[in-house]
């Protein structure tokens, strides 16, 4: 598995580092406020765990499933099954990354629309390409090139989530 790795861009106390930073600012902003924190899954898992565990306000955890695929057109972002009560909540969407912004800006339109009072983004990673689509993340962990990243929670065909560190996959592994 660690053979498939080509480099590593964070290693845990890297990762360590970032959420302390995601953290700070985000208990400063919801200080006093009960929000709740809506996970995608199921990239968000190890990152919204460590991340919740750093916050100081009274916090309730979600959790919604999407999927997007490539269809003839454009890609179309679904959710898949459980969709949470978010009527005049504040609610914190935390996602892995950002690629195309398309899962967050979909999804955060869809909160909106079923009342929540506000939505704040969180992403751990934000690549840096040219995005068509406009979206303000509120906190972002740490910005990165435009690689294919595995590890604390990214995948390639579901494998890699596990690893502790961040890192990019071999060229050979695509090639398989
Ligand atoms: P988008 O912002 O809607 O294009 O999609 C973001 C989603 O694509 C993320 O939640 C990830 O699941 C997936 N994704 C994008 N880039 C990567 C990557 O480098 N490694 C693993 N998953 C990725
Ligand atoms: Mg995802």
């Amino acid at each position: 598995m660690n053979e498939d790795i080509k480099r590593v861009i964070f290693n845990e106390k890297d990762i360590e580092k970032i959420i302390d930073k995601l953290a700070k600012e985000i208990n400063n902003d919801y200080k006093g406020q009960s929000p709740v924190a809506i996970g995608l899954l199921k990239g968000c898992l190890p990152f919204m765990s460590d991340l919740v565990k750093k916050f100081d306000f009274d916090v309730k955890i979600e959790y919604m499933r999407t999927s997007s695929y490539v269809g003839t057109e454009s890609r179309d972002v679904k959710i898949i099954g459980h969709v949470p009560d978010v009527k005049d909540m504040d609610v914190l969407l935390i996602d892995d990354i950002i690629d195309s912004g398309k899962t967050l800006k979909e999804i955060q339109k869809l909160l909106l629309n079923m009342g929540a009072k506000s939505v704040r983004t969180c992403v751990l990673l934000d690549k840096i390409l040219p995005r068509k689509i406009e979206l303000n993340v509120d906190y972002v962990g740490s910005r990165v090139e435009n690689e294919f990243v595995v590890g604390y929670g990214f995948d390639y065909n579901e494998s890699y989530r596990n690893l502790p560190f961040i890192g990019v996959l071999r060229e050979e592994v695509y090639k398989k």
